[in-house]
Order: C-alpha cells, then structure tokens, then sequence
C-alpha cells in the first residue's frame, strides 16, 4: 500500500498495478495473491480475468488507481474477497453476499447433494416433496436445492431479517419459488408449520467459544458472530434443536446436519436419546466427517 501511495504521481499501465497488487499480497502473505490481484482490480475496473490481461497496457486514470487503492486496503484489513466483490459461487450458482450473511463454504455442498440424493432417489415418485431450510442465511441451500428439485416446495427460516432479504434477493435473481420466513428456529414453530416437512435441512451455527477465539481475522473480523458461534463446546443449536424437530418433520421424514469435524458422535448421541433412527455420517471430499442423517420414524 505504501510502495503505491508513494508512486502516486507515477502513470500506471493496467499490467504493472495488477504485478505490482499480486507482489504486495504475497509480501504480506495472504493466499492466492496473484488471483485476490486479477479478481480485485477486475471488480475496480470492470474487467473480467481475461480482459485484464487483453487490456494490459491501457493507462489507469486517477478514479480507477483510488478506486483499486481502495479494494486493496480493504482486502488488506483482511476484509473476505466475497463480501469486496459482494458475490461467491455456491454449487455452481451466484450469490450476492453481504456481511449480513455468512460466505457459503465448498465443503456445504455436500449437504445440497445428500438432499437432491435422498429426494432423487425415494422420493421422486412423490408429488410435493416439502422441504424447510433452517438458517437459510444467503439461501444458498435453499436455492440450490429448489433449482435442482423440481417437486419440491422449499422453505427457508432464519432468525435475521438482514439475512432473509439477502436470500430473497438470491431467489429472485434465480427465479425460484422459495418461501421465506423470519422466526427463531429454537422455539415452538407456528401450528402451520406443524409435522409438515419431509426434509429438514440445516447449516447451523456449531462453533464453541474457544475455536471461535483462534479464527483467522476474515471470519473473526467480518462474518456474523450469530451464524457460528453456539455455546461452549457448539453444540447447544442441534441440543436445543432436538426437541423442536420432532415437532416439523412427517412420520419417515428425514432430518440433514452440516456439522463441524469432531461433531459427530456428539451430535449423533443428541439425536439418538431424542428417538432418532438409521443415523448416518457422511465424510467431505477432505475426509472430514461433515453431514449427518437422520430418520423420524414415530407417528407422533
Ligand atoms: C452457519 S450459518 C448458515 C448460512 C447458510 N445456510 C449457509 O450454509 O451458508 C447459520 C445461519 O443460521 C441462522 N440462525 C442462527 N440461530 C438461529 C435461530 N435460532 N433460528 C433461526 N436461524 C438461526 C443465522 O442467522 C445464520 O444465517
């Protein structure tokens, strides 16, 4: 940042900004230097990748140096690229982020996919498939499943309106019918809601105290505190959870967790005292345990 104040006067060509950006964040450290560098200057200038470097010798006027300047100081107050460029890429779709709303992760995806499994193949003969994403944030799963599913009635909650006029705006853009509603998922849900869901999805928040404390500063910094942290040990969301989900799912229905790594036994004996049945633990491309399954078998 230094090095580009002090050749303020200096005329830069598209090119040497974009060298000089990639060598200042790898300086410094941070991962994917050169890619933060095309992506950043890109949004600044409204260039794709590809046009940065077809164009790398234009000359930049002073409002596109401030502009970058601006971007990189952002980036280097370890603000997430995401919410700078204010979109990520979740199962193959885009999604407007905003710090109102946790960035979708990768390893989330496998959770969409145990869904779209589980509706492709038992439920496919079944004409409305009711499925409710709790903590829907973005409405990344929300979305990806209703995009993908087409007997699907697909509802999302979250306890953040912030969070849900993000999701709605995602829905919209993706011209998909979900329904959005703002309630705590931790206390009694309206009758209508009642024994409705043949699916119950959720990402939850699952970080205990002392893990949050060792985030690095994008998280820690930047993402709500209220879309990971849950208790001590991070598991007081499904511990409190597990007496309000026998209350929305169908007898058969079947309930999906993202959970952290070191979750699963945990998780698995919560749900298991509650009369949960067939539990499963499903592993990321990481080996990393990262969903777990669940059936309600009681009537009742
Ligand atoms: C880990 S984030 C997941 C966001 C998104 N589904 C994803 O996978 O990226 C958890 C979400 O749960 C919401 N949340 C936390 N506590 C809640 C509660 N008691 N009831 C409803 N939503 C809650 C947060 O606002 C946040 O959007």
């Amino acid at each position: 940042m230094k090095q580009l104040s002090a050749e303020k006067n200096k005329k830069w060509k598209l090119i040497e900004l974009l060298n000089k950006t990639a060598d200042y964040l790898s300086e410094k450290e941070f991962d994917d230097a050169r890619l933060n560098a095309e992506l950043l200057l890109g949004h600044a200038l409204g260039l794709s990748r590809v046009d940065l470097y077809t164009n790398y010798d234009r000359p930049l006027i002073a409002e596109e140096l401030d502009l970058c300047r601006a971007l990189l100081k952002r980036r280097m107050a370890h603000e997430p690229l995401q919410y700078i460029l204010g979109e990520t890429e979740f199962y193959s779709l885009p999604f407007k982020v905003t710090r109102d709303v946790l960035i979708p992760r990768p390893e989330t995806e496998l959770l969409v996919e145990k869904v779209i499994e589980q509706c492709s193949a038992h439920d496919a003969d079944q004409d409305d498939i009711q499925i409710v994403d709790v903590g829907t944030g973005s409405g990344n799963i929300a979305i990806a499943i209703a995009k993908n599913i087409e007997n699907a009635t697909v509802t999302a909650v979250d306890v953040s309106r912030d969070a849900l006029m993000i999701a709605y705006g995602n829905a919209q853009a993706h011209e998909v019918n979900v329904k959005f509603k703002e309630l705590d998922a931790l206390k009694p849900w309206p009758a209508e809601y009642s024994k409705t869901f043949d699916i119950v999805v959720s990402n939850p928040p699952y970080i205990g105290f002392s893990e949050y404390e060792n985030l690095p500063p994008e998280i820690k910094k930047y993402e709500p505190k209220s879309s990971l942290l849950s208790g001590n040990d991070g598991l007081d969301f499904y511990r409190k959870f597990a007496n309000i989900l026998p209350t929305l799912l169908k007898q058969n229905g079947t309930a999906f967790f993202e959970i952290g790594e070191r979750q699963a036994s945990s998780v698995k004996n919560i749900y298991a005292d509650c009369g949960f049945a067939d539990i499963r633990v499903y592993d990321d491309m990481a080996g990393k345990n990262r969903v777990v399954k669940m059936q309600w078998n009681r009537n009742g």
